[in-house]
């Protein structure tokens, strides 16, 4: 069967590869994956990607470092990412017309340049859910300046903001999802007969491969037409995007879905049956879980001198057994309130980190190339592989149905 290749980007320990890899028709190849881990001698997450991957090139360069040659020359069908949420504004270049400028570092332009240099068939991006809202003083400004450039660069764009607990996992965990087809593929041009509000509800990417309900949530719906000028947009431009939406020539459809929910995994379900004792805690860090985990009211200073209270309410003292996990953070192996507390038969615990890796659907063991406290961090960066398969079997669905002749568009 024909082979979609696919290019990783920010590929950490390879949860975009996992999930593609475990398609119904394994028509993805992955031939070029780039992971680099900022400031840190040992690569954690690069190392455990090239101990479990042995085929397509492994680069551990600084992404912003990898040259428009290099992209150029691997001639994906598919750019596959999840990238940080940045602050994507845009002043125009100081040489005047020579086009605009991002803030330097920001990584979703590593992105655009790299559709740039290779006009793939299909981009599918992953983020945090706050990217729809960022930043606080201009709601909604940093999704409409990346809209505004994928638009420029000639995709239609779909998103979708999806919990995987609602959709089968093991895992409260809320991502954004966007998923991006070249305007002139057969696909784009067989959907543009298509309303976008039923893309969204019925025939669109997202609506196939995780149904919605007819319902739009407290009447949340709305359209909007981006402003040709993406300095404008940077500068003005401020609106509520919705979980799910589409846009296609910058005129953008946006809703608020509800999810057909599938009956979830629970934590229970995930814990080992066997765990070392290295796990169990003393009665001293109990106490520490418990008060973190507790209510309370401080009073603090500000650096001016200025006091106020500050004030959280209580959590469960362990976590639920018959639900869905919490969302896993980076910060997973630290006493902190967002750590996960079980309680066994045995006494007070955390999770392992094969229990860390049956959250994000990872088979067991992947990560175990590094220590268990990288072994947490990796997993609070990573994300649910089977949302991936479900997206890549969709992938493939399109692909078997509209066959384009030529995959790339030739750039050079
Ligand atoms: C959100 S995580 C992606 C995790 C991945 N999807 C997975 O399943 O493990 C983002 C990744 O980008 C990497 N990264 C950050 N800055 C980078 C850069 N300048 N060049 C390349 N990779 C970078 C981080 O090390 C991290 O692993």
């Amino acid at each position: 069967m024909k082979k979609l290749k696919v290019a990783e980007m920010f590929a950490g320990v390879g949860g975009f590869r996992i999930g593609l890899e475990n398609t119904e028709n394994h028509m993805f190849e992955i031939i070029w994956a780039n992971q680099w881990e900022p400031s840190r001698l040992v690569q954690h997450a690069y190392d455990c990607y090239t101990h479990n991957f042995s085929t397509g090139i492994h680069s551990n360069e600084d992404i912003t470092k990898v040259t428009n040659y290099e992209m150029a020359n691997t001639n994906v069908d598919i750019i596959v990412g999840g990238f940080p949420c940045q602050d994507y504004s845009v002043a125009r270049s100081l040489s005047g017309e020579l086009g605009i400028q991002g803030k330097k570092g920001v990584l979703f332009w590593e992105i655009a340049r790299y559709i740039q240099h290779v006009a793939p068939k299909y981009i599918l991006l992953e983020n945090v859910d706050r990217l729809l809202k960022s930043p606080a003083s201009q709601r909604g400004r940093d999704f409409a300046v990346m809209l505004s450039t994928l638009n420029e660069l000639g995709y239609d764009i779909e998103w979708r903001v999806i919990n995987a607990a609602d959709y089968g996992n093991a895992q409260k965990r809320r991502r954004i999802f966007i998923f991006g087809y070249r305007r002139e593929n057969q696909y784009a041009k067989s959907i543009f007969k298509k309303s976008a509000e039923n893309i969204v509800f019925k025939d669109g990417f997202f609506a196939k491969a995780f149904p919605i309900t007819n319902e739009i949530y407290k009447n949340r719906i709305s359209t909007v037409k981006l402003s040709e000028d993406i300095v404008d947009i940077s500068d003005n431009f401020s609106y509520t995007f919705h979980p799910s939406g589409f846009m296609r020539n910058g005129e953008i459809y946006t809703a608020h879905t509800v999810p057909r929910y599938e009956t979830p995994v629970t934590l229970g379900e995930i814990l080992e049956d066997e765990v070392d004792d290295q796990y169990y805690l003393s009665e001293e860090k109990v106490e520490k879980f418990k008060y973190l985990r507790g209510p309370k009211k401080i009073e603090r200073t500000t650096k001016d001198g200025h006091k106020y209270t500050f004030s959280e309410g209580g959590m469960s003292e362990t976590d639920a057994l018959d639900s869905p996990a919490r969302t896993m953070l980076t910060s997973e192996s630290s006493i902190n309130r967002s750590t996960h507390l079980i309680k066994d038969e045995k006494g007070y615990r955390t999770l392992t980190p094969v229990e860390a890796e049956r959250l994000n659907g990872f088979p067991d063991n992947w990560t175990d190339t590094m220590p268990d406290k990288m072994r947490f961090f990796c997993m609070g960066n990573a994300l649910v592989v089977p949302l991936i398969t479900r997206m890549g079997n969709e992938i493939e669905n399109i692909e078997m149905q509209y066959t384009d002749e030529s995959t790339q568009l030739k750039l050079f």
